[in-house]
């Protein structure tokens, strides 16, 4: 069992460089792969599955190879969850020697993290799995390979301990930028005072040449003048060609804006008799459902208790009493016509303002050229991420977000938590991510043996 990648070099026909003379050799182990939105962890197990080849370099591998891919069709199936645990217990029994996850755990509750974490750690062979789920890479993975700048580099350490080398280096990286820059600011300040003096220069020759003919200046300004350009530019170049010019990226200061301040005076208690799918109760007796603004409510519960199909009733019934609700839902969809860019599609779809879209979706790291692309053309999370920003931009009362953070990368996870903290508008949350619902619930209701219960804290329910 081997996986052995030399020289590994990858570009998508456009000339999107994803990979530059990546290098690493596995042979053993457990291997979370980690970055941020469209660094190339997809095409990385791709390029490993043979599903694509590189431009350049070789992938050697010894073994049976299985690869769970992020997007699935899913059909009309309501439960995801479900589906994606089946396809993740039948990869792993089917006995490969080297299986590759792309985000497994998208759509699992906790029950179905904890199958698979199980079955993950019960299998033999070299298991390479992309997360951006920190408690379940500690404990499945014991190394991590983590993607950025085009380059992969293995850390021989769990999660958390790669974490803190991690944030180190950062930490190290930033300093000498700092130092850099002020170099920098000294340097700029000599060329400004070269500038002034070669300009002074210029002033002088700018007397009549017979007065300085006269005074004998002629041939000597000229000289110190060109000295003094040259140097100028020479060090305008060096400022130019400085390694650190940009700035090592920090992960603070993203922020979501909240172009809509919503009306926030939303209070209402909507009534369900049942919730039912296909003429199976979900929820066989009658509940309520409070919505107010300002609150934020989580609906909880099992794969498969019915959670989406209670989050379409209540769309449903808000739509009806002319309720301005925003609804994500769960999972990719196909909608986004692949003809038209994706920011005539956005400001056609919301009538918003280029400007406030690209400074939405900015705050999310998706930019302008990502948006003129064709959808197809891009990372799971980018993709998602648009149709988190067609939620974000235009008015709502009420905003319904089913799984939002399935595939969503660190940054966004956290860029989301605070549009979400400072939001005055209703909302209704389902999601399995727990760090992300600590950080944003205010109000608890869980869907359990068919019935809908108030809970009063998410301490209640993890505990349950
Ligand atoms: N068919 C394509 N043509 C051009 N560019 C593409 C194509 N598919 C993906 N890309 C780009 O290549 C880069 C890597 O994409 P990839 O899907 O590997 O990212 P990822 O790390 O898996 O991201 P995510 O966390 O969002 O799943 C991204 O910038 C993406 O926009
Ligand atoms: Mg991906």
């Amino acid at each position: 069992m081997v996986i052995d990648v030399k020289n590994i070099s990858f570009q998508f026909d456009q000339g999107n460089i994803v990979f530059d003379n990546i290098n690493f050799r596995l042979s053993e182990g457990h291997i979370g792969i980690v970055g941020d939105n469209g660094v190339g962890k997809t095409t990385l197990i791709n390029l490993i599955s043979g599903r694509l080849l590189p431009q350049k370099g070789t992938i050697s591998l010894e073994g049976k190879v299985k690869i769970v891919s992020q997007f699935n069709d899913w059909e009309d199936y309501h439960s995801p969850g479900e589906l994606q645990l089946q396809r993740l217990k039948d990869a792993v029994f089917s006995n490969p020697d080297i299986l590759l996850l792309d985000e497994p755990t998208s759509n699992l509750d906790k029950n179905g993290i904890k199958v698979l974490s199980g079955l993950i750690r019960h299998f033999s062979g070299i298991v390479l799995l992309i997360s951006h789920d920190f408690d379940f890479l500690d404990s499945t993975t014991d190394n991590i390979l983590l993607i950025e700048n085009r380059r992969a580099e293995l850390y021989e350490q769990k999660f958390e301990d790669f974490q803190l080398e991690y944030e180190k280096k950062r930490h190290k990286e930033f300093q000498m930028y700092e130092v850099q820059k002020k170099q920098k600011n000294q340097q700029r300040k000599s060329v400004q005072r070269l500038q002034e003096k070669s300009q002074r220069s210029k002033k002088v020759r700018g007397i009549s040449n017979s007065d300085k003919k006269a005074k004998g200046l002629a041939g000597k300004y000229d000289k110190v003048q060109n000295r003094l350009a040259t140097s100028a530019k020479n060090m305008r170049q060096a400022l130019n060609d400085n390694h650190y010019d940009s700035k090592p990226f920090t992960k603070i200061g993203l922020k979501i804006l909240n172009y809509y301040q919503n009306s926030g005076k939303i209070s209402m208690q909507l009534s369900f008799s049942n919730v039912k799918v296909n003429e199976n109760y979900l929820v066989n007796s009658p509940f309520k459902i409070n919505i107010k603004s300002g609150h934020v409510l989580s609906l909880l519960g099992d794969n498969g208790v019915g959670k989406t199909s209670l989050l379409d009733k209540l769309f449903q019934k808000l739509d009806e009493k002319n309720v301005h609700v925003n609804y994500f839902h769960q999972n990719i969809n196909q909608d986004w016509c692949s003809s038209i860019p994706l920011i005539t599609q956005l400001m056609n779809k919301s009538g918003i303002r280029e400007e406030i879209i690209l400074e939405v979706a900015g705050a999310l790291g998706v930019n302008r050229e990502m948006l003129t692309r064709s959808p197809n053309k891009l990372s799971g999370g980018q993709l998602l991420k648009v149709q988190l920003i067609l939620c974000l931009i235009s008015a709502f009362d009420v905003l319904i977000l089913d799984e939002p953070t399935n595939y969503l990368d660190y940054d966004g996870v956290v860029a989301l938590t605070t549009y979400i903290n400072d939001s005055k508008a209703a909302l209704v949350i389902v999601s399995h991510d727990k760090r992300f619902i600590e950080n944003v619930t205010t109000d608890v209701v869980v869907i359990e043996n068919k019935k809908v219960v108030d809970y009063l804290t998410l301490q209640d329910y993890f505990n349950s």
